[in-house]
C-alpha cells in the first residue's frame, strides 16, 4: 500500500492533535516535522507506540525551507503562529503539494493578496482544517437545510465566544517573547489589533450552510467594538494594580460584533468575544422560513412541520441525531478515538482524501481567503466608525458558478 506523505510545519498544539490522529491511521505517514522548537523525545516515544517510523525533523526557524526542498511529500499540514503564516504559506504553496492550513488570522488584505499570487502561479491545493465545519450538530443543520427543514435562509449568527485569558497570559500571567504557548504570539494582537481577529470557527460553518462561493457570496462586513477593559481588569485583579502589566492599554474590544450581508440576502451577525469570563461558545443561530436553530448552552430548535405552533422542540438532541451526517453515521466510532475533538477526525479525514486523491478540498483556498479576510475588513470598518466596507471577490467570478456543497453531497 502506498501511504500518503505527510509534513507538518508547526509541532505545537495544533500540530500535535493532527500528527497524533495521523497516527492512528495506516494508510498515512509524517515524514517529516519542522518547528524550532519541537520535542522531538515526545514525538518519537508517540512512534514507537504507534509502529509508525521517525520522522525527519528539520529545527531551524526556516527548517521547512530545506524539508520542501529534501522530502517527498503529498502533503502539508500548516499550524504556526498567524505572525508567520503568510510566508510559510507562500513558499509552501510553490511546491505543488495539497496545503491543509489551521484556522488563522491574518492583519493586511495584502497578505490575502500575497496568498492568491503565490496560488495562482503555481498548482499547489489548499484546504483550510475548519474543525468546527465538521462539528456533529453543523452537519446535521446542513443535512435538514439540504431537505428543506429551514425552508429558506435569511439569517444567522456565529462567533468565537471564548475565554482565552488563560492563553493569552501564562501561568505567571506574562506574554510575548519567552512566556509559554500560545502567549508567546497571539496576544500581542490583542494589543495591536481592534477587530474579529479569529473569524473562521464562525463563520466557516455559516458559509457552509450558506453556499458562500457557491452560488452566493458576502457583499459587506459593518463592524463594531466594545471598549476594551477585560484583559487589564484580569491582570489587575491578579497582579494588583501597580504591576506594569497591569496598565496596558489593550486595542481588542472585549466584544466585536459584524454584520455581513450576502448576495442572495441574507444577514449574519458574527462575534468575537476573548476577554472576559464565559463558558465558551461558537454562537450559532440559524433562521429560516420554515425554522430556527439556537445553540448556546444546549441546542434550541424549532422546525415549523414538527413542532408546536410557538414552541421549541422539546428534544432537539434527537431530531439532530435523526438528521446526522452520513459521514457521522458510518464513523462515529472511529471519531470517538480521536484526540482532542470528534470532529478533528473529519478535517482529517476529508484532508487525507483531498491529498490522496489529488481533488480540489472541500473548503478551499477562496473559503480560506474569504474567512481569514474578516479580520483585516473588520479592522479598517471599526477604524471607520462601523461603515460597511466590501468583500472582495476572491473566486473572481467564479462563485456564480462553484459546485453547491449541497448538491456535492
Ligand atoms: N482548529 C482549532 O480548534 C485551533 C485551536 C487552537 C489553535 N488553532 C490555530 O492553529 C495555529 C497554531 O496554533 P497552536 O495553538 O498550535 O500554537 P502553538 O504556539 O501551540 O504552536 C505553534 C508552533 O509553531 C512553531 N513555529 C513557530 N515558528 C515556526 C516556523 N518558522 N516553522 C515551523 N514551526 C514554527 C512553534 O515553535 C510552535 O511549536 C494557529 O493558527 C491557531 O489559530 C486552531
Amino acid at each position: 500500500m502506498n501511504k500518503t506523505r505527510i509534513g507538518v510545519i508547526g509541532m505545537g498544539y495544533r500540530g500535535k492533535i493532527h500528527f497524533q490522529n495521523i497516527l492512528q491511521r495506516k494508510n498515512v505517514v509524517v515524514v517529516a516535522i519542522s518547528d524550532p522548537s519541537m520535542n522531538r523525545e515526545e514525538i518519537i516515544s508517540w512512534c514507537e507506540d504507534a509502529g509508525h517510523p521517525i520522522p525527519a525533523f528539520y529545527t531551524e526557524r526556516e527548517g521547512y525551507e530545506e524539508m520542501l526542498q529534501n522530502e517527498l511529500l503529498d502533503g502539508i499540514i500548516l499550524s504556526v503562529p498567524w505572525d508567520h503564516f503568510t510566508a510559510i504559506l507562500c513558499r509552501t504553496l510553490s511546491f505543488n503539494l495539497m496545503i491543509g492550513v489551521e484556522a488563522s488570522s491574518i492583519s493586511k488584505l495584502s497578505e490575502i493578496d500575497q496568498i492568491m499570487n503565490s496560488y495562482f502561479a503555481n498548482s499547489s491545493k489548499v484546504m483550510i482544517l475548519e474543525n468546527a465545519c465538521y462539528h456533529r450538530d453543523v452537519m446535521s443543520i446542513f443535512n435538514m437545510v439540504q431537505k428543506g427543514l429551514f425552508g429558506e435562509l435569511l439569517h444567522m449568527r456565529g462567533g468565537y465566544e471564548h475565554d482565552l485569558r488563560g492563553v493569552k497570559f501564562d501561568k505567571n500571567y506574562q506574554y510575548g517573547t519567552g512566556a509559554e504557548g500560545e502567549a508567546s504570539w497571539r496576544t500581542i494582537h490583542s494589543l495591536k489589533r481592534n477587530g474579529d481577529l479569529y473569524p473562521s470557527h464562525g463563520i466557516g460553518p455559516l458559509s457552509y450552510l450558506l453556499d458562500i462561493n457557491r452560488g452566493n457570496r458576502f457583499i459587506s462586513i459593518s463592524s463594531f467594538a466594545t471598549k476594551s477593559k477585560g484583559l487589564s481588569h484580569h491582570l489587575k485583579k491578579h497582579l494588583g494594580t501597580d504591576h506594569p502589566n497591569a496598565n496596558i492599554s489593550w486595542k481588542l474590544g472585549d466584544v466585536i460584533t459584524s454584520n455581513i450581508t450576502t448576495a442572495r440576502g441574507e444577514t449574519i451577525i458574527l462575534t468575537h468575544a476573548t476577554n472576559t469570563c464565559r463558558p465558551y461558545s461558537l454562537d450559532f443561530r440559524v433562521q429560516g422560513t420554515e425554522g430556527i436553530w439556537i445553540q448556546e448552552n444546549g441546542n434550541h430548535l424549532h422546525i415549523d412541520s414538527l413542532c408546536e405552533h410557538g414552541e421549541w422542540s422539546p428534544s432537539p438532541l434527537s431530531i439532530l441525531r435523526e438528521y446526522d451526517a452520513p459521514c457521522w453515521k458510518e464513523n462515529e466510532s472511529l471519531a470517538a478515538t480521536s484526540v482532542r475533538h470528534e470532529m478533528d477526525y473529519f478535517v482529517l479525514d476529508d484532508f487525507i482524501k483531498s491529498t490522496q486523491d489529488e481533488k480540489e478540498p472541500k473548503f478551499d483556498i477562496y473559503d480560506m481567503a474569504t474567512w481569514l479576510s474578516i479580520s483585516a475588513l473588520s479592522e479598517i470598518s471599526i477604524e471607520k466608525g462601523g461603515v460597511p466596507i466590501p468583500f472582495p471577490d476572491f473566486t473572481l467570478g467564479k462563485w456564480k458558478s462553484r459546485e453547491s456543497f449541497y448538491s456535492q453531497e
